[in-house]
């Protein structure tokens, strides 16, 4: 049992802001990623150090398309989801395998070279089963153990000064249907009712408690709460009027039991009203550090006609803006399945196109709060779902600001 006083002296370590708005932060070497080195010289640069970030895909969410040789080698090949390979393979098996998973996917070195890269923020996702004892144990199967791993990856990206933001992306009962994203294969989202809201609600709170009391997650200055919701108002229950309030009382009520000032607050982050799940504001009574998500993939908008040059325009011209501040949380270099191979979009022939199009895509974002790129690796072997991937082909430049001369948009 933790006493009051060093409850009260962890306080003091613990940070949640935006960056760069809220306050500065450093790596253990002093390196502040969110300021502007050169001067601003250009009108439409943004006037501050914006967030640009990377998620850590399939880390603590295994998505097994994005890395089917680890699915594999993990004993969950054929398997659709981490709820169905724990089932399958038993709990003591799933508990190493997930284990040697969480700490070779990403290392400490993986910190370094985004912040090399010109990268200043992860995003992490994390299922509501990092939390153990909210886990049905006779109807649910999830790997356990991974705060600690959860843990280590928050202390690396602090020690480099990376922003991070801890995303709730598996909910209780799956928030959609037939998407391994959520942790689970379900066959209908099971998430929209009250007991799984309150379970989701008790995360929150737990999540939020460690956030503030455990100094590896002394740069997590956000915590979205719902990844991605079924996109019709009408089938997302109480979501907006009923979840989102109460995570805010809740996170609140947590942090004031810690007695954490009001500018050390979590910012918490919800699904734009773009997205489709309803206008997240309509029923909060204090937005007071609120956050908003957009994820843009233009390869899923069927009103986006596919030819490079409309993807171009379409980026270029792109309105993100209706909630503030929004980060477009998730973001790809990825054209429509039935194109992607074609002679105009195949990866191997038109880097020229994918710089100019992922530059388009972040000068844009940029004119919000920022974005995070999905994601920072896979094992597809195509760049454009792997942000180190496209460094290394030369499609992205580790010169951020360079793609500002480009003369794109
Ligand atoms: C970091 O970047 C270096 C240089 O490109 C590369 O050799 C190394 O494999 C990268 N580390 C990781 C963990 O990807
Ligand atoms: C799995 O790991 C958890 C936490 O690390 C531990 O409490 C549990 O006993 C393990 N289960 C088995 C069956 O080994
Ligand atoms: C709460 O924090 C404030 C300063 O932020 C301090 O003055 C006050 O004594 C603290 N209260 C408790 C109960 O720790
Ligand atoms: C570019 O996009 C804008 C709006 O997104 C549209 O109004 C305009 O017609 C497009 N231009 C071309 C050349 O396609």
């Amino acid at each position: 049992m933790r006493s009051l006083a060093v409850i009260a002296t962890l306080c003091g370590l613990s940070a949640a802001w935006m960056p760069g708005v809220d306050r500065n932060i450093y790596s253990k070497e002093g390196a502040n990623l969110f300021k502007r080195i050169s001067p601003i010289t250009k009108r439409t640069l943004p006037t501050s150090g914006k967030i640009r970030g990377v998620n850590l895909g399939s880390l603590f969410v295994f998505e097994p398309w994005i890395a089917e040789n680890t699915w594999s080698n993990m004993g969950c090949g054929n398997q659709a989801s981490e709820f169905d390979c724990v089932m399958n393979v038993g709990q003591a098996a799933a508990n190493t395998s997930f284990s040697n998973h969480w700490d070779s996917w990403i290392v400490e070195e993986d910190f370094i070279n985004m912040t090399t890269y010109g990268l200043n923020t992860v995003r992490i996702p994390v299922g509501y089963w990092l939390r153990e004892d909210i886990v049905y144990t006779d109807s649910e199967h999830f790997s356990q153990g991974g705060l600690s791993y959860l843990e280590q990856v928050c202390g690396w990206a602090s020690d480099h000064g990376l922003y991070i933001i801890i995303d709730l992306h598996g909910a209780p009962g799956a928030q959609v249907a037939q998407n391994a994203d959520t942790g689970q294969y379900a066959s209908s989202p099971g998430f929209y009712v009250d007991y799984q809201f309150e379970r989701a609600l008790e995360f929150l709170e737990w999540m939020t408690t460690n956030i503030h009391t455990n100094n590896n997650f002394r740069n997590v200055g956000m915590l979205e709460i719902a990844n991605e919701p079924v996109q019709d108002p009408n089938s997302v229950g109480e979501l907006t009027s009923s979840y989102y309030p109460n995570a805010f009382t809740r996170i609140r009520a947590a942090e004031a039991a810690l007695n954490i000032s009001q500018g050390n607050e979590l910012h918490i982050e919800m699904m734009n009203e773009k997205w489709g799940s309803g206008d997240p504001t309509q029923y909060l009574t204090d937005n007071w550090y609120a956050a908003y998500d957009d994820h843009r993939y233009l390869k899923w908008d069927t009103s986006v006609p596919v030819t490079p040059d409309d993807y171009l325009n379409t980026s270029c011209n792109d309105d993100r803006g209706g909630n503030w501040p929004t980060i477009v949380g998730e973001w790809s270099l990825s054209p429509p399945d039935d194109v992607q191979w074609n002679s105009d979009w195949d990866p191997s022939t038109n880097q020229a196109f994918y710089q100019k199009w992922f530059a388009a895509q972040v000068m844009t974002y940029e004119k919000q709060e920022g974005w995070v790129f999905w994601s920072w690796k896979s094992e597809l072997g195509d760049y454009r779902w792997s942000y180190q991937d496209a460094v290394a082909a030369g499609v992205i430049p580790t010169d951020l600001d360079s793609l500002y001369n480009l003369g794109v948009c």
